[in-house]
């Protein structure tokens, strides 16, 4: 068999799918581990999907979306996010997942740098490396309330940095920057002449600190910013997503939409045009389903001295279990399924400073949350190092 490019190797491998797939193998698993909506999509969403399948339109579509669609996100991202567009500037794509692969596509040559936050989600670093660029982590540690520390930025940065990565509501940890801290990485991005690439994907879920998209504070044409559809409309499986580029860029997407997708599915741009238009009801309840789960499990974490990051946005909960995990939260994170049937996500999968932590999804049912946190030893309980996970195979 020919070799592959030498540079996939690199792609680091997810820590949240191993633990996913032995859980997968198990039987009565809580399942904390994969951050997805625990509601159904709204009903006028699948009906619409449902009607274009019947209306035939199953074809392709422009690469930028339908026409109807592409008008609706630039009047929600005026009404929404104070970011004024036009259509051109709006791309329709696979998920975020595409809109993050496709920008870091343009922005990225072989060797380049891009900044991505630590613990930050997975998918960052990883599409870095599927292009041969370098992702260069910044810290968002506990000592500064998980923000960005300006003075590590500046250090950070160098002659091949070419972009930052934002991610706020945050992806694990729930922060939510507010905007002189937007402000502050923008004019930091403006000092050093780099893109700023802004994961929005948690916008509707906040829970206190207001979302402020980055792109509204941005005078000179340097953020990207990309959202989608999966958490809002609890339509993960649908795959739909979109990009918002700086002006001027137009000719240079429609061609590289071609050569990626071509187009995003007909008939799920037309679930995606009645979320987006229609009754927004259910992206409340979900949000109250979110925030209730989170009161149920601060309070549980709370009762036993466990330590968290009180979280202001997504529907992920940070936990402390450094003094249970022994500085391998991974390994810790596997025993921890093996013996009480809990999956969560071990925070190394985040990154390095996501060693001692974990990240639940609260995006489940009381009675699954009550489980697991309740399997999670409180400091005082710690006598005994858990069972090492090495006797698990991973095929
Ligand atoms: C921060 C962040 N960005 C992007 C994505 C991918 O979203 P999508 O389903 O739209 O591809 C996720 C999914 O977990 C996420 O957490």
């Amino acid at each position: 068999m020919p070799s592959l490019a030498p540079h996939i190797a690199s792609v680091p491998a997810s820590g949240i799918r191993r633990v996913f797939e032995i859980a997968a193998r198990l039987e009565d698993v809580a399942m904390l581990v994969i951050g997805e909506p625990d509601v159904p999509v709204p009903h006028h969403v699948a009906e619409a999907a449902r009607q274009a399948w019947s209306d035939d339109l199953t074809n392709y579509t422009p690469n930028g979306g339908i026409p109807a669609l592409r008008q609706a996100i630039v009047e929600k991202l005026a009404r929404e996010n104070d970011v004024h567009v036009d259509v051109e500037r709006v791309w329709v794509t696979v998920g975020a997942t595409q809109a993050l692969h496709q920008t870091m596509g343009l922005l990225l040559g072989a060797g380049d740098e891009v900044l991505v936050p630590d613990p930050g989600y997975t998918t960052f670093s990883m599409n870095a490396r599927m292009l041969d660029a370098v992702p260069v982590t910044y810290t968002l540690s506990p000592r500064r309330a998980f923000r960005p520390d300006l003075a590590e930025l500046e250090r950070l940065v160098g002659p091949r940095t070419r972009a930052i990565i934002v991610n706020s509501p945050s992806n694990p940890l729930g922060t939510v920057w507010p905007r002189e801290v937007l402000q502050e990485v923008l004019d930091f991005a403006a000092r050093h002449d780099l893109w700023v690439i802004s994961d929005e994907v948690y916008e509707y879920f906040t829970y206190g600190t207001p979302h402020v998209s980055i792109a509204s504070l941005d005078v000179d044409d340097r953020v990207f910013s990309v959202f989608s559809l999966s958490k809002t409309y609890a339509m993960t499986g649908v795959r739909v997503g979109y990009l918002v580029t700086p002006p001027g860029l137009s000719d240079t997407m429609r061609t590289v939409q071609e050569a990626a997708i071509s187009c995003v599915a007909e008939p799920d741009q037309h679930a995606a045009l009645a979320a987006i238009t229609g009754d927004h009801g259910p992206v409340s309840e979900a949000r109250e389903h979110y925030r209730t789960n989170l009161r149920l499990a601060t309070r549980l974490l709370d009762e036993r001295g466990i330590g968290y990051l009180d979280p202001e946005g997504a529907f992920y909960l940070w936990i402390d279990v450094s003094h249970a995990s022994q500085g391998d939260v991974a390994g810790w994170a596997e025993a921890l399924l093996l013996e009480h049937r809990v999956a969560v996500a071990p925070g190394s999968a985040f990154g390095r400073a996501g060693e001692g932590w974990i990240r639940i999804c609260l995006a489940a049912a009381p009675e699954v949350l009550t489980r697991g946190l309740g399997a999670l030893p409180a400091p005082g309980d710690v006598t005994a190092p858990p069972p090492r996970a090495s006797v698990v195979s991973s095929d």
